[in-house]
């Protein structure tokens, strides 16, 4: 199937596109359920979008009391850790829009990565779409790094988890290497998948990805692959040079 892609300038152009589609996933969400649960992704890329939405126009576009924000994956580190995918996330929009605290379903990062994805995988349950254990996310957010992986999957990590939360052990650039991470098979449910990639760093990277060559232990990027939702890459030029 041929992947959806759609190259901006830059990450700005991008940033802005990805700040309709997560107010028009909200609405829609929101019309058809009564809420929207979004799965953000961590790292630089998506910061940009998250004080788009802190802003106008798109904050006041969102009905914020009906957003239930989680996280793809997050970092074992304090909730003020500057490392923390929680703590990026509040201070570049939770803390500038009226989402309930009740909403804020954050990784008990502060605790051991083993009970910390076990714990995650309650609160996960309490918002399943059954038979699932586990929500069908309205949107998950994702980005891949320059070696492939996405949310906290790795080439290292498991084939195939079964559960829908895995605790992971990984290096990559200066980062908290101890994580917790949604699986494929939860991150594949959801209704709608956005990959937001930027840089020259990502080129060759990002063709391998696309291509319809199959790797998905080397390149976990690959894994993502909705059962019954859409997948789109949201790419900047520099990104997309290879391609
Ligand atoms: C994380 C992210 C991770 C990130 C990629 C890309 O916790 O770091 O979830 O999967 O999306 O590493 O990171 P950049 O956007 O910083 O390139």
């Amino acid at each position: 199937m041929k992947p959806n892609i759609k190259i901006f300038k830059d990450i700005h152009e991008l940033s802005h596109a990805a700040a309709e589609l997560f107010a028009e996933s909200s609405s829609q969400a929101i019309a058809e359920r009564g809420r929207f649960l979004a799965a953000l992704s961590g790292g630089s890329t998506p910061n940009h979008l998250y004080q788009l939405l802190a802003g106008e126009p798109y904050r006041s576009q969102i009905d914020w009391s009906g957003v239930h924000v989680f996280w793809g994956d997050e970092r074992c580190v304090p909730v003020d850790d500057p490392g923390s995918n929680y703590f990026q996330a509040r201070q570049a929009l939770l803390d500038h829009v009226n989402i309930p605290a009740d909403n804020i379903h954050r990784v008990q990062s502060d605790t051991k990565p083993a009970s910390a994805a076990v714990d995650y995988a309650r609160t996960l349950k309490q918002f399943s779409a059954p038979p699932l254990e586990w929500p069908r996310f309205d949107l998950v957010l994702l980005g891949m790094g320059d070696d492939g992986h996405t949310a906290s999957l790795f080439p290292a990590s498991p084939i195939d988890p079964a559960e829908p939360v895995i605790a992971v052990t990984a290096n990559y650039q200066d980062r908290p290497a101890n994580r917790v991470s949604l699986t494929p098979r939860v991150l594949n449910s959801a209704r709608r998948v956005i990959f937001l990639v930027t840089g020259l760093g990502k080129a060759v990277t990002l063709t391998q990805v696309l291509s319809d060559i199959s790797n998905v232990d080397l390149l976990p990027a690959q894994r993502i692959r909705p059962t019954d939702g859409e997948l789109l890459w949201l790419v900047d030029e520099a990104a997309a040079s290879k391609s």
